[in-house]
């Protein structure tokens, strides 16, 4: 994506984004609410024309101003994961999952060969001939997940699709994700106002407010890195990898001491001490130790 614009009434809700997906990677777009991911995020998709700029996927022009060119979102072959599960309530699991086959003309045999495999892939197995409506929250999520990626999309984009879940559920579903496109290996634009969900999910981060850019990189140099300090307010718990405070004025030496005890309780490895003593913090903290033990990419990078 080249210099995307959007503005509405004259207002620029997207102003000069320029930001490309490493194959097969999550990419976060992370920022305060009204900042523009949501807009970015339909330009891509081809849901929303952009005043300014260019999007290209896999090479293809999909949207260009100056070219005056604007492939149709349904022949952008996007996948699609919302806050809103959107799933039908009034079909099957199975049915869900087929429609969206059906209306790309899969012939049936592949149709009923990836109905019959993606249910296992999202944790729904057993759930196949169940309504949409009599499904829980996370499974709903599920199903969209799964829907998302029934058609071998080349990109897939999530819009907070986990903000309508409790806390816990969103924890678990968050590795899920990660997990999930590692192995299918699609790459993904994530759209999160969660830091901890940024950090645990992403490959890299762009941190967005009033439309722009303002500072991207993986989540290691992000919080590592002193610039982190310009957004205060945004940054405000950090975890040091070596389990160093290195900004004492955010953390008063009162409450210094529940570092240890925090960390304890969510069983940290010593490199990943926890160093703030923020809610946030936390469950970072909790996320990331287990994610530590769970996948081996993790391992790879220690
Ligand atoms: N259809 C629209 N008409 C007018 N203004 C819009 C429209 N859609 C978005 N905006 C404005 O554009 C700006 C960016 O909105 P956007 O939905 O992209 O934010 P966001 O970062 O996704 O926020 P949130 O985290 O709350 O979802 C906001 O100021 C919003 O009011
Ligand atoms: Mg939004």
């Amino acid at each position: 994506m080249e210099g995307l614009e959007k503005s509405f009434d004259g207002e620029l809700a997207v102003d000069g984004v320029t930001f490309g997906v490493e194959r097969g990677k999550i990419l976060t777009l992370l920022g305060p609410s009204g900042c523009g991911k949501t807009t970015t995020l339909r330009c891509i998709a081809g849901l929303e024309a952009p005043t300014a700029g260019t999007v290209r996927i896999d090479g293809d022009v999909v949207t260009s101003v100056t070219r005056r060119r604007s492939v149709p979102a349904e022949r952008r072959n996007i996948g699609m994961v919302f806050q809103s599960y959107a799933v039908w309530p009034h079909m099957t699991v199975s049915q869900n999952l087929g429609l969206p086959l059906e209306v790309r003309g899969i012939p049936l045999a592949e149709r009923r060969k990836r109905i019959g495999e993606a249910p296992e892939l999202v944790g729904l197995a057993g759930l196949e001939n169940r309504y949409a409506n009599r499904l829980s929250g996370g499974q709903q999520q599920r199903v969209a997940l799964a829907r998302a990626l029934i058609y071998n999309p080349r990109l897939l984009l999530f819009d907070e699709p986990l903000s309508n879940l409790d806390a816990k559920l969103r924890e678990r579903m968050r590795l899920e994700i990660r997990k999930l496109q590692r192995e299918v290996g699609i790459s993904s634009v994530y759209v999160t106002h969660d830091q901890a969900e940024a950090m645990i999910i992403s490959d890299r981060i762009i941190v967005m407010n009033h439309g722009r850019i303002e500072q991207e990189g993986d989540a290691r140099t992000l919080y590592t890195r002193r610039r982190a300090r310009s957004s205060p307010r945004f940054w405000e718990w950090r975890i040091f990898f070596r389990g160093w405070f290195r900004i004492p004025t955010l953390f008063p030496e009162g409450r210094l001491s529940r570092a240890p005890r925090l960390a304890r309780m969510h069983s940290c490895t010593p490199t990943w001490r926890l160093a703030a003593a923020h809610p946030a913090a936390t469950s970072i903290c909790r996320s990331v130790s287990r994610m530590w033990s769970s996948t081996p990419a993790a391992h790879a990078t220690r």
